[in-house]
């Protein structure tokens, strides 16, 4: 996904003060660990790349807020968002590794946890986690409406995550579905959700103007890795201008009721901001 790259910390560090001299609002953590397996153990290692990061970048950007994503295919040797048993994801088993996962990002200092493997109650899990061990001020944003989608396609290949076996239908949601979209808000939100997230972004704009009609919380948008490669694409084979589009399709999320963005245009878009 160029100009995107997989960063060591000491230059994640560099990038970090980069973004915050743009007076981007925050950035969030991926991890690749150095070796996978089946229990995912990189994602809740104290000693882990998201956590040694987190404390490496606090440590030097105090102010700069970090969220980090709460999943586990970037750690399991199979690629799955969580725990296989007997060849299938098995959500309540993955529920621990979770909670973990976003203890060991508190723990190191992350100001926002953001669970984006779309186990059923891994709110309520992580919620119970964090509030036992003294971190009740840590808000969690939920990727809630998070559907099965190609447009991650890009992020796998960068994040070496796709899974080995089968997909994620089992646990992301349908395309087709979007009242099924506003119940997993729903749900989320009683769990103890304090900001929501829709994910992809431009394929569903309707839905983010649903979830800002009905929902009285911060509510973010993700334009996620296939969006941004193919507006990337099209403009480096001279078929559309790279910042109009840029600027169109962030407009766009904006209008459709988005309160934040994530997207891998923060750099240009806040140089041309700012
Ligand atoms: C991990 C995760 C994914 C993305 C964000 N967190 C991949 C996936 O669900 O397969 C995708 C982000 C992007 O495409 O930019 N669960
Ligand atoms: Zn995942």
């Amino acid at each position: 996904m160029p100009p995107h790259c997989q960063l060591s910390i000491d230059i994640a560090v560099e990038e970090c003060r980069e973004i915050r001299d743009l007076g981007i609002g925050g950035i969030i953590l991926f991890g690749l660990p150095e070796s996978k397996d089946e229990e995912a153990s990189g994602a809740y290692d104290d000693q882990g790349i998201v956590q040694r990061a987190i404390r490496a970048i606090k440590r030097h950007l105090p102010d700069l807020l970090i969220v980090t994503d709460v999943c586990n295919c970037e750690y399991t040797s199979h690629g799955h968002c969580g725990k296989v048993v007997n060849g299938e994801v098995d959500n309540d088993a993955t529920l621990e590794w979770l909670a973990a996962g976003a203890l060991s990002h508190a723990w190191a200092g992350a100001d926002i946890v953001a669970p984006s493997d779309m186990m059923d109650g891994r709110v309520g899990a992580i919620r119970q986690k964090l509030d036992a061990n003294g971190f009740a001020n840590i808000p969690i944003l939920a990727y809630s409406a998070k559907f099965a989608s190609v447009f991650y396609g890009p992020f796998r290949e960068a994040a070496d995550s796709a899974p080995q076996f089968g997909d994620r239908r089992s646990y992301q949601m349908d395309p087709a579905n979007g009242r099924e979209a506003m119940r997993e808000i729903e749900l989320d939100l009683e769990e103890g959700a304090d900001m929501i997230m829709v994910k992809p972004a431009m394929p569903y704009l309707d839905l983010i103007r649903q979830a800002r009609d009905r929902f009285d919380v911060p509510i973010s948008a993700y334009q996620v890795s296939g969006e941004y490669s193919m507006i990337m694409a099209a403009a480096q084979n001279g078929w559309i201008d790279e910042e109009r589009a840029m600027v169109e399709s962030l407009t766009s999320i904006k209008r459709a009721g988005a309160d934040f963005i994530l997207t891998y245009f923060a750099k240009p878009m806040a140089r041309l901001l700012g």
